[in-house]
């Protein structure tokens, strides 16, 4: 079985995320040629900095199932939950049960704890994003604990690994998934693999994630 990539912003006309169709294609040729074989797309949902288009979100994955399949790609839809004030978030979880939740990078979330309450009594498996980014965030901070208490994922994006701002996380065991985030950048696949193979004890966390989930 091929890599998986878990983050990403594909879908043209959507977010800011890939610009056009042919970024996009070009995109997913990486994602092939760097050993994947499957892509969830995590389209920005509720975040107050990205205007989405969310009535162009079934049409363009439609779209693009078919241009992946072509170079021999899955594709997942998902959603990156933008987690504010607003209750009852409407989640797009992708294989069925996985929910990738995003906050504010300055300031600390109010609702986290209390969100991801919600969706793990729910049923959801939760994913905290790109957990390096967050100034508030830290891996001794008692919020990381209880967040980990309750069985919420962490992910961690490849820019963060290469420029060690992720470096305590993953010294400290704490990130389960590293994943591109990818804005249509044809680089990230080979760099991701890259670091899966640095990082086999995190490859190997995904893969009990996220095998057999189809
Ligand atoms: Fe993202």
């Amino acid at each position: 079985m091929g890599y998986i990539e878990i983050h990403s912003h594909l879908l043209p006309f959507v977010d800011d995320g890939v610009g056009s169709k042919e970024q996009c294609i070009q995109v997913l040729q990486a994602y092939q040629a760097a050993g994947f074989d499957r892509i969830v797309l995590t389209p920005h949902l509720y975040n107050p900095y990205v205007a989405t288009r969310t009535k162009n979100i079934r049409p363009m994955f439609t779209w693009v199932q078919e241009a992946a399949a072509r170079v021999g790609l899955t594709m997942y839809l998902g959603g990156e939950i933008y987690v504010g004030a607003s209750d009852n978030l409407e989640v797009l979880p992708f294989l069925g049960r996985f929910v990738l939740l995003e906050v504010n990078y300055v300031v600390e979330p109010l609702f986290l704890l209390n969100q991801a309450y919600t969706l793990l009594k729910r049923g959801f498996d939760v994913i905290l994003a790109h957990v390096e980014r967050y100034q508030w965030f830290t891996t001794e901070s008692m919020v990381a604990r209880k967040l980990q208490e309750m069985g919420v994922r962490f992910q961690s994006n490849v820019d963060g690994v290469e420029s060690g701002l992720a470096s305590r996380w993953l010294e400290a065991g704490m990130i389960d998934i590293i994943a591109g985030d990818n804005h249509g950048d044809p680089s990230l696949p080979g760099r991701l693999a890259a670091l899966l193979r640095k990082y086999p004890e995190v490859l190997g966390r995904m893969e009990s994630l996220f095998q057999g989930n189809v």
